[in-house]
Order: structure tokens, then C-alpha cells, then sequence
């Protein structure tokens, strides 16, 4: 873990040795200049995830922020979509699917990165706490790269090889998935997105691990089942607790994740009556590679 570093103006403060930095100085409902964004910019990818503390947000304004990094990534569930601002959702614990079921919260509670089932999944997502419950409910995040090279070189060598065939909600989910997105699959009828189950970081040049067991079908050459076992069990060799951070909020953190090197999983560690709210959005990527 590096000291302090500043950088136009930004203060940027590693928070474990593996993966995050809190990066204060700046007030992104202001103006930002080009150097400031592209220091921005750099402190995410060197660190894979960065808290950007006391914002004050409008659902616009944390839009706006998020198109520093890039151009922003439509959310593919509607139902949770700011009114006026589709480009921003709502995750609440509160939230309802048509049958007033609660399905969001124990589903995101696993290491994931988000919508692997689209040919360009996002590179980056965004986070903005609006609410948050007396206690817990953190967010965290886990360095892929990390978890990938503390493995032994064989099963490297295996996992490089490997496919992911990439759905909506895979077959796995299917018992607790919100009905809405299920009968929205049926009816779109997409065929699987195929991506590699390890993915190299254009930027740095390293490589993670990275999947959504809740979109996996299953992986080339295995079936749905042997798959799930396979990416349980690869869960559990590769990610030590010290290549992650869990992020225990302040309502007007924002948290920005690299998704080409990291995953991540919402905490289910709270009481479920008191209210937790964050906007998302996400910024395009590219075709994973
Ligand atoms: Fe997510």
C-alpha cells in the first residue's frame, strides 16, 4: 500500500493493500478540468475502485459526475429507472417485483460483476448512497487480478481456456428471480453472449477472473450445474479475504468500480425494515477479451 499521492489537486488515499482509494478535493457538481478528469480517471484504474466521499448529488448531477469516465450504459431492468433520468436506477432494499416480492437484495449478496449477458458489459459502475441503514449494508469489492495470480499456474493455464455463455438470468436463478426480468427473457429470446471466464485489462494488461453466476449458463463444455459447482469452488480457491475491501457507506459516498479487474457483492448484513437506497449507473465498455 503507497502513501498519500496528489495529484491536480486530488488527494488520493489507498484504503486496504490490494484494492481502493478514498479520493477527496473535488466536488464533482462543479466544473472539472481535463487534467483533474484524466487524474480521475487514472486512480480508478491503478486502484481498481475508488470512494469519492460528501457529494451532493441531484440523480442528474451523479450522472453528469459518472460521464467523466465515459460515455453512460443504459440499465437493462426498467422497473427501477429514475423518473426523468433513465440513465440513473434506484437499488433499494425496498423495491418490489409485480408480485411485491423482494427479490434484489439476497441475489446481489454474491461476488458478481454486472451484465455479462450483453456483448459490451459495462466498465465501470457507479454507485451514489442515498440511504443507508444505522448499520451495515456495505458494499465490496474484490481485486480479480489478485484472486487470478494467486492461483497455481495450472489451473491458470485451465481457466484461460475457458468460456462463459451468458444470459439474462441463468438457469441457476431461475427459483428466485424477479418475474418481471424472467418473462422479459422469454420474450426476448436472446441467444447467449460468449465471453472469456478470464479477462485481460486493455489498460493494465493483467488479467482477472470475472463472471455473474446469476447470468452463467453454464460454461463451454460443462453443464449448468457443473458449472455453478465449478465457479463456487474457483470462488473459494482463488479470493482471499485480504484482495477485497467492503465499503461501509456514508450517504453521499460515491463508489466507482473497475469492472475489468474487479467483482463485487452488496451486504446483506442489515435490518431488512430500515430503508437502503443507492443510484447506479454504468459507463460502456468494450467486447471482453
Ligand atoms: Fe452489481
Amino acid at each position: 500500500m503507497s502513501a498519500l499521492t496528489e495529484d491536480h489537486g486530488l488527494q488520493i488515499r489507498p484504503i486496504s493493500k490490494y484494492i481502493g482509494a478514498e479520493v477527496t478535493g473535488v466536488d464533482l457538481t462543479q466544473p472539472i478540468d481535463e487534467g483533474t478528469r484524466q487524474a480521475l480517471r487514472n486512480a480508478l484504474v491503478e486502484n481498481i475502485a475508488i470512494v469519492i466521499p460528501d457529494q451532493h448529488f441531484t440523480p442528474q448531477q451523479f450522472a453528469v459526475a459518472a460521464e467523466l469516465f465515459g460515455d453512460l450504459m443504459p440499465d437493462q431492468i426498467k422497473s427501477n429507472l429514475v423518473k426523468d433520468f433513465p440513465m440513473v436506477s434506484i437499488l433499494s432494499n425496498l423495491e418490489k417485483d409485480s408480485n411485491g416480492k423482494q427479490a434484489k437484495v439476497p441475489k446481489n449478496a454474491t461476488w458478481h460483476t454486472d451484465h455479462t449477458n450483453k456483448e459490451l458489459p459495462p466498465n465501470f459502475t457507479f454507485l451514489y448512497a442515498v440511504e443507508m441503514p444505522e448499520q451495515g449494508g456495505g458494499t465490496s469489492v474484490v481485486n480479480m487480478n489478485a484472486a487470478y495470480e494467486a492461483l497455481p499456474a495450472e489451473k491458470r493455464a485451465e481457466i484461460d481456456k475457458m468460456k462463459t455463455a451468458n444470459v439474462r438470468i441463468s438457469s441457476a436463478r431461475l427459483t428466485t428471480a424477479n418475474r418481471d426480468v424472467l418473462a422479459e427473457q422469454v420474450e426476448m429470446g436472446d441467444p447467449p453472449v460468449i465471453h472469456p471466464l478470464v479477462r485481460t485489462h486493455p489498460e493494465r494488461g493483467t488479467k482477472a477472473i470475472w463472471f455473474h453466476t446469476g447470468k452463467t449458463e453454464h460454461i463451454e463444455g460443462m453443464n449448468a450445474p457443473e458449472s455453478q459447482e465449478f465457479l463456487a469452488n474457483l470462488l473459494e480457491e482463488s479470493v482471499k479475504p485480504e484482495f477485497s475491501y467492503t465499503h461501509n457507506w456514508t450517504v453521499g459516498d460515491m463508489l466507482v468500480v473497475d469492472n475489468r479487474s474487479a467483482m463485487h457483492k452488496a451486504g446483506s448484513d442489515y435490518d431488512m425494515s430500515q430503508h437502503r437506497m443507492l443510484y447506479r449507473t454504468m459507463v460502456c465498455g468494450d467486447r471482453p477479451y
